[in-house]
């Protein structure tokens, strides 16, 4: 029995565009929000608050925040690796803190500089002040099916970095395949240990889809039930601590899947393609998903018919 809905978190605007060299101005991304609410997007990953020395594509953060008209209904996450990243979320009213922690220490140390440990102790203040203040808490685990750095990941390593997120009171538990290496077996195999520690509510999967494996390890996912996935408009994006990581499964080319399977997920394929159109137009490349270069390509032939 697979989901019979699934909620879609459009990471695009923070994970998707993070990694762009060229500048993307404040307002161009402030429209991706809008289109993807308008979409039928109810949960977007909006930006980070991290240093804009390591990230200098997110140092506009504020600017960001401050030129979204909210929508009732739709949460706006953002990235905090520390209290100073908090105290930017807050001011900035966002409604949830995403915590990310890795299950290599080889990624921990080139991400935030690092261990795991001692990202957990920093972890440790945002996230009582995040629930203080009533904010939803997520936290990714990053590497959790291969390191750039380290190689294999043992689920144990995995297990571990997931529990120690919940005892500092994580909500939610993101199992994130940052280098997109994940294959479904042993995708099925991390799910099924993290969803003995997390509920399905509160469990999802972050697939990057570089070596092309995304949507069948959301079908994976699927099948044990989880049904909550981060994906990413336009297949944007990457890690710019894990070259050569290409950016998450494509948000339209998952909402094709489900939409092929009968699950809901409140989400308008034809805007969300316009949504992905707009980006890339405004990135000056094509779209990395293929659904909407199908759709893109049938729709022009139907023009010229
Ligand atoms: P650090 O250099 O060790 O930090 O970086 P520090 O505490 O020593 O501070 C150094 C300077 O940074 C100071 O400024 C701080 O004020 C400033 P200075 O005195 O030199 O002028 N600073 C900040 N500024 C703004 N906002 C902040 C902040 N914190 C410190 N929050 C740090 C440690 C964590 C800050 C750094 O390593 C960092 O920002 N890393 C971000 C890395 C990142 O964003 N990676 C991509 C996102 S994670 C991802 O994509 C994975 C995910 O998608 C899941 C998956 O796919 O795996 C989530
Ligand atoms: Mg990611």
């Amino acid at each position: 029995m697979l989901p019979t809905h699934v909620t879609l978190v459009d990471v695009g605007p923070r994970d998707g565009l993070q990694n762009e060299s060229q500048p993307v101005p404040a307002a161009t991304k402030v429209e991706l929000v809008h289109r993807l609410q308008s979409a039928g997007l109810r949960e977007i990953e909006v930006t980070s608050f991290v240093s804009p020395k390591w990230v200098p594509q997110m140092g506009d953060n504020a600017e960001v925040m401050a030129g979204i008209a909210r929508q009732a209904g739709v949460r706006y996450s953002v990235l905090t690796p520390n209290m100073k990243g908090f105290e930017g979320a807050l001011a900035a009213k966002a409604d949830e803190v995403v915590i990310f922690a890795a299950a290599s220490e080889a990624f921990s140390q080139r991400n935030i500089n690092c261990s795991i440990a001692e990202s957990i102790e920093r972890f440790r203040p945002v996230a009582e002040a995040a629930r203080a203040h009533g904010m939803k808490v997520r936290a990714a685990v990053s590497c959790a099916l291969g390191c750039p750095y380290q190689g294999e990941v043992g689920i144990d390593a995995v297990d571990d970095v997931v529990q120690r997120l919940l005892d500092i009171g994580s909500h939610h538990i993101g199992i994130a395949d940052t280098i997109g290496v994940g294959t479904a077996g042993r995708v099925q195999r991390v799910m099924e240990a993290a969803m003995k520690r997390v509920p399905l509510a509160e469990l999802s999967g972050h697939f990057h889809d570089t070596y092309g494996q995304a949507l069948a390890n959301i079908y994976a996912c699927l099948q044990l039930g989880v049904h909550t996935f981060d994906a990413s408009v336009a297949g944007l994006g990457g890690c710019p601590y894990a070259k050569g990581a290409t950016g998450n499964v494509a948000t339209e080319d998952v909402v094709y899947l489900l939409h092929g399977l009968g699950i809901q997920t409140g989400v308008d394929l034809d805007a969300l393609v316009d949504a992905g159109a707009f980006i890339s137009d405004a990135l000056g490349r094509p779209t990395a998903s293929r659904v909407a270069r199908a759709t893109l390509a049938k729709r022009a032939r139907g023009a010229n018919a």
